[in-house]
């Protein structure tokens, strides 16, 4: 019997994978994919409506414009981020899974773009978002930045839609946050499956580098996640004092999961605004 190879065996080791782990998260982005014109644009109102006086109307509409323009900038860099992942990549299975990112991300912008001009058009820049940004951007290491933007940054944004879809039910806005939860939930577990590939050959200095960037990512995140523009600036003390118990538990969760991937997390030094 012949023992040369069937075109079906030949299809078979072309189709072996480097990093089926990440290959997966390929698979399910697929399954998951939906499209802008999937969301109910005709049926639901953008954000919800208040009752009382034009003025307290128009106050409450600039709340939402600002909390739409926040996550339309976090959007717009995650397109630049993902992008990047995508070409600095070195598994096939991971380029093939980032560039499903980069469309996930670029479809936020997209319907975070369609929600503003429905709700009354941006507000003002998160200085602190910029700032981020600039940092994960700048990163030289593929290992950082998968670390730093999926393994943290991801993950830690979750709660964040959770917050706005129980505070604007019945609109878009609850829509568009229930789909980032599942898409960046696919993120964040990619991420944390293709970090564990890298760190199988990763060298010790590069692992210290990832410590040294969350050291000083953190505190920024925390800032970012306390900065209000001046249309929430009204927050009182007490509001205050409850986003940073919630700031200090999502970094601390961020931490145990960098701890699972058997990272020394005791070095990961940080202070939270107070
Ligand atoms: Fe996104
Ligand atoms: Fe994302």
């Amino acid at each position: 019997m012949a023992t040369a190879a069937t075109p079906e065996t030949t299809q078979g080791a072309e189709a072996e994978h480097q990093a089926p782990e990440v290959y997966r998260y390929y698979e399910l982005a697929k399954k998951r994919e939906w499209q802008v014109r999937d969301m109910p644009w005709e049926e639901l109102p953008p954000i919800p409506e208040s009752k009382g006086t034009a003025e307290k109307q128009a106050r409450r509409r600039d709340i939402w414009r600002s909390v739409i323009t926040q996550q339309l900038q976090a959007d717009s860099l995650a397109v630049e981020m993902a992008a990047q992942l995508l070409e600095m990549a070195r598994h096939h299975d991971a380029k093939l899974y980032y560039s499903t990112m980069a469309q996930d991300e670029a479809r936020h912008v997209e319907a975070w773009l369609r929600l503003i001009a429905a709700a009354g058009g941006p507000t003002e820049r998160d200085p602190h978002l910029d700032t981020l940004a600039q940092i994960f951007l700048g990163l030289d290491e593929l290992e950082e930045k998968v670390f730093l933007m999926q393994v943290f940054f991801e993950r830690m944004i979750i709660p964040r839609f959770r917050l706005i879809a129980r505070a604007s039910r019945g609109t878009l806005l609850e829509d568009l946050c229930n789909r980032l939860t599942i898409d960046d939930g696919i993120h964040h577990g990619s991420g944390m499956a293709y970090e564990k590939v890298l760190l199988r050959t990763a060298s010790k200095k590069t692992k210290e580098k990832m410590i040294k960037g969350a050291s000083k990512m953190l505190p920024i995140f925390a800032e970012h996640v306390l900065w209000r523009p001046k249309e929430r600036d009204f927050v009182s003390t007490s509001m205050r004092s409850r986003d940073l118990a919630r700031v200090q538990r999502e970094i601390e969760e961020g931490i145990k999961i960098a701890s699972s991937l058997g990272l020394d997390v005791s070095d990961i030094e940080y202070t939270i605004p107070s």
